[in-house]
């Protein structure tokens, strides 16, 4: 019986992780440990939170003593850390923020995980999910490799740099069993809409401005979400302790043509005449610091640990677009802020 933490578990990619493993592997243990920020959501785990193999814990990581006590009474054997504030307009208004849960949050986890296994590592994982923005920005051509420089440019990008090194840190002077992953943009199901995709699906519905920051002309990778949590799941299981894997898609969209694609997908879900929501696009003042492009060479995990993503982008955008507008009553209790109600009406008895 294998006992794991999953921070960050009711967020948008933690959910999927939290998911995957509670129905993958009955035979695991997965406490899920959430603060429930604005962006976690019990709601979207409603399918599994009766199973017997899963429980949720709402806790703080800056909160040493809280981490602490939580090792003491879970026991883990292991720990896959995806908590973070994760919006980089956010980073830009809040930066300590994102210091404090994203950098003195996962050094609280790493004391927590040296202390409690106590230099037994066998048996141990600490698993850190991280981003490709620690790279910084690409020109026209060229790809993220594992051996990149890192050259983070946004608060939230600086803040995941620096929890890296971290854990880098840890295994190198401590020997703690580590491994981290760094991915490309994530789009599917749960994503909370204040990320692009799910913002302008929102938005399209509505018939409100989709908001473009400067010309559109900025690059992403985007993968699938349920292909990242395979991922997590591939290299959680058999990656060496002190290694790094780049996952992506290989799937490069400027920001414009993307949303582009996503008004005539909904043209014609919605019946509208094509043409009539790209209406809606307004290109609005760029991001502060906006890195033009990211792409990502996922070569080593393919080639190591044999992992590729599943589906197309036309298939994972057409089950995106499908799942917004059959789970209406999800984004209405996100955008009116019931679901953070949720909670309490869940787990008050518990
Ligand atoms: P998200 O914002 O949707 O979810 C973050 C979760 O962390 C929320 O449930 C929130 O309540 C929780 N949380 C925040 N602060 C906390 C704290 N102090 N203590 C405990 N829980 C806390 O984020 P996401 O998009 O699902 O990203 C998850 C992880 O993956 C992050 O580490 C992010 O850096 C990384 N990542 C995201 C993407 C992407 O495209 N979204 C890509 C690569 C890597
Ligand atoms: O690359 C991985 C990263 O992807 C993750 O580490 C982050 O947690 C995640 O939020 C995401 O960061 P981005 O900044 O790339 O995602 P976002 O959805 O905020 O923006 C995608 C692109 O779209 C970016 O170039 C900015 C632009 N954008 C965004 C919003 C919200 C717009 O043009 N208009 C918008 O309203």
């Amino acid at each position: 019986m294998k006992k794991i933490i999953i921070t960050g578990g009711a967020g948008f990619i933690g959910s999927h992780v939290v998911r995957r493993f509670v129905t993958t592997y009955p035979g695991y243990q997965i406490v899920n440990l959430d603060k429930l920020t604005y962006a976690g959501n019990l709601e979207n785990l409603r399918d599994i939170e009766h199973n017997s193999n899963y429980k949720f814990v709402k806790g703080d990581i800056v909160d040493a003593a809280f981490i602490d006590e939580l090792f003491k009474n879970e026991k883990p054997d292991a720990v896959i850390h995806l908590a973070a504030e994760s919006h980089v307009d956010r980073s830009i208004t809040n930066p300590l923020e994102f210091v404090m849960t994203n950098v003195i949050g996962t050094v609280n986890l790493l004391n927590a995980a040296k202390k409690y296994w106590a230099g037994n590592y066998e048996n141990t994982r600490f698993y850190h999910v991280s981003t490709d923005e620690v790279y910084g920005t690409l020109g026209e051509t060229g790809m993220f490799t594992e051996e990149t420089a890192y050259d983070p440019h946004s608060p939230y990008s600086a803040s995941k740099a620096s929890s890296d090194h971290f854990v880098r840190a840890y295994q190198d002077t401590y020997g703690l069993n580590a491994v981290i992953s760094n991915c490309s943009n994530n789009y599917g199901s749960y994503h909370f809409p204040e990320k692009l995709i799910p913002l302008s699906i929102h938005n399209i519905k509505q018939s409100k401005p989709i908001p473009v920051y400067g010309k559109g002309e900025n690059v992403r990778d985007w993968l699938w979400v349920e292909d990242h949590a395979r991922a997590i799941d591939v290299i959680f299981h058999k990656a060496k302790s002190g290694t790094t894997y780049n996952i992506g898609g290989h799937n490069e969209w400027k920001n414009i043509d993307l949303i582009r694609l996503l008004c005539s997908i909904l043209d014609k879900k919605l019946g509208r005449p094509e043409g009539e929501s790209a209406k809606l696009i307004t290109f609005v003042t760029d991001r502060a610091g906006h890195d033009l492009r990211y792409a990502i060479d996922a070569t080593k995990l393919k080639e190591e640990l044999g992992w590729t993503p599943s589906i197309t982008f036309e298939q994972g955008l057409e089950k995106t677009v499908d799942w917004y507008l059959a789970n209406q009553e999800w984004l209405d209790h996100v955008t009116s802020g019931q679901y953070q109600q949720y909670y309490e009406g869940q787990y008050t008895n518990r």
